[in-house]
C-alpha cells in the first residue's frame, strides 16, 4: 500500500450476475480511480447469504465475479480483490461495532425495508444487521472513499455514523468514510419498469441487463424498453424515465452528453434511437463478456488472485482489528 494515497473500498454481493446497474454505478468508477487511490474492491459473499442462496450457484457466480471484475478493467496488480468471507476479520469487526449501533437506526434503513417486505418469510438477523457487517467492510481498511450507487448511500453514512460514535467513545481510531456517487448513472433503471432500480433479483428478465448477457438478448431487451407516449428524445427524469434512462445508459457507452444525443436523434423515432443504445451497450459489453469467459478457463490463475488478494486483505484488516480489540477493554489475543 502507498501511504501517500487514499483508500477505497468497495464491494457487490454475487447474489447474481453482474447487471448494467452495478458496472455503471459501481465498477466502471472504480476503474476510473484505481490510479489515484489504494484500493480494495471484495466480493461481498457473507452479505448475499442474508437471502437464500443455491450454495453451488453462489460458489460460481463468486468467481465469475472475479472474472469480470478483471475484465472489466480492474488491474489485479494495482488492486486489492478478494473474497470476503476470506477475511475473518469482517465478521469480527461487525461483531465489535454491533454493540456500537443502535436498533433504532438499523429500523430505519430503507433497503432492510424493502427486503423484509419481499422475503416476508425470512426476515432473519443476518439482514437486519447487514448495514454493521457492511460499516465493518468499509471501517477496516481505513477507508477514505467508497464510490456506490445512489441506493448504498444510506449504508455509507450509517457506517460513518457508527465510527464516529466509536471514536468518540474510545478517540481516534477509524477514518470517516465518505460515499463517492457518480453524476451519471448512479441509478439505472429497469427497462422494463422504469421506476424501479435494475436489479439482480429483478423477476422479468427483459428489464435488467447482465454484463454477460449475448448481443441478441441484450438487442432484445433495448427493442422491447418501455417509453412513452411521446416521440421526442429528451432528457427528462420526471416524465420520461424510460427516455432518460436510456439516454443515461447511451450516455455512459458512448461518452456523448444529453444535448448531443438529442441532437442526434432529433426527429427520429423511438425505434431508431433503441437499437442505437442497443448497439452502444452491445460494444461496451463485448470485451468484458470475452474477457471473462477467458478468465474462466483458468481457474489456478483466478485461485492464485483471491488468495493473495485475501492475504494483502488480512495484513491490513488485523492492524485496524488489534486496535479495534485493545480500545475496548480485550486481553492480548495469544499467537498460536
Ligand atoms: P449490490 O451488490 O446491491 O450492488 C453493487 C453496487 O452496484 C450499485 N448498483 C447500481 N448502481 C446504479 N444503478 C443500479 N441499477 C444499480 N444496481 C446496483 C450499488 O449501488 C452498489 O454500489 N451493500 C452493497 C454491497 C456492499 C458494499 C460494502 C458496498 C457490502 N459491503 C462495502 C460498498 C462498501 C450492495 O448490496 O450492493
Amino acid at each position: 500500500m502507498d501511504t501517500q494515497k487514499k483508500t477505497i473500498f468497495s464491494g457487490i454481493k454475487p447474489s447474481g450476475d453482474l447487471t448494467l446497474g452495478s458496472y455503471i454505478g459501481a465498477i466502471k468508477n472504480w476503474v476510473n480511480l484505481q490510479e489515484e487511490y489504494n484500493c480494495l474492491y471484495c466480493i461481498v459473499d457473507m452479505h448475499a447469504i442474508t437471502v437464500r442462496q443455491e450454495p453451488a450457484l453462489l460458489r460460481k457466480r463468486s468467481l465469475a465475479q472475479l472474472a469480470q471484475y478483471v475484465a472489466c478493467g480492474i488491474d489485479p496488480d494495482k488492486n486489492i480483490l478478494y473474497i470476503q468471507s476470506h477475511v475473518p476479520a469482517h465478521a469480527e469487526l461487525s461483531w465489535v461495532l454491533g454493540c456500537y449501533t443502535m436498533f433504532g437506526e438499523l429500523s430505519r434503513m430503507t433497503q432492510f425495508k424493502d427486503k423484509a417486505a419481499k422475503n416476508e418469510d425470512n426476515i432473519n438477523a443476518g439482514l437486519f444487521t447487514y448495514p454493521v457487517l457492511m460499516a465493518s467492510d468499509i471501517l477496516l481498511y481505513q477507508t477514505h472513499l467508497v464510490p456506490v450507487g445512489e441506493d448504498q448511500k444510506q449504508h455509507v453514512e450509517i457506517a460513518r455514523d457508527i465510527a464516529k460514535r466509536f471514536n468518540g467513545v474510545y478517540s481516534e481510531t477509524f477514518i470517516l468514510p465518505e460515499p463517492f456517487i457518480p453524476k451519471t448513472g448512479a441509478r439505472i433503471m429497469s427497462l422494463q419498469e422504469p421506476e424501479n432500480k435494475m436489479s439482480k433479483s429483478e423477476m422479468d428478465s427483459d428489464g435488467c441487463i447482465c454484463l454477460l448477457d449475448e448481443p441478441d438478448t441484450i438487442m432484445r431487451a433495448f427493442r422491447k424498453a418501455v417509453t412513452d407516449s411521446e416521440t421526442c428524445v429528451r432528457f427528462d427524469s420526471e416524465n420520461k424515465k424510460g427516455i432518460s434512462n436510456l439516454m443515461t445508459i447511451y450516455s455512459v457507452a458512448t461518452g456523448k452528453n444529453f444535448e448531443e444525443i438529442e441532437n442526434e436523434f432529433d426527429g427520429c423515432g423511438y425505434g431508431d434511437f433503441k437499437l442505437a443504445v442497443g448497439e452502444s451497450v452491445v460494444e461496451l459489453l463485448r470485451p468484458i463478456r470475452e474477457k471473462t469467459q477467458d478468465l474462466l478457463k483458468n481457474k489456478d490463475y483466478l485461485e492464485q488472485l483471491y488468495t493473495e488478494g485475501a492475504m494483502k486483505a488480512s495484513r491490513i484488516a488485523s492492524k485496524t482489528l488489534d486496535k479495534v480489540y485493545r480500545k475496548v477493554g480485550f486481553v492480548k489475543k495469544p499467537r498460536f
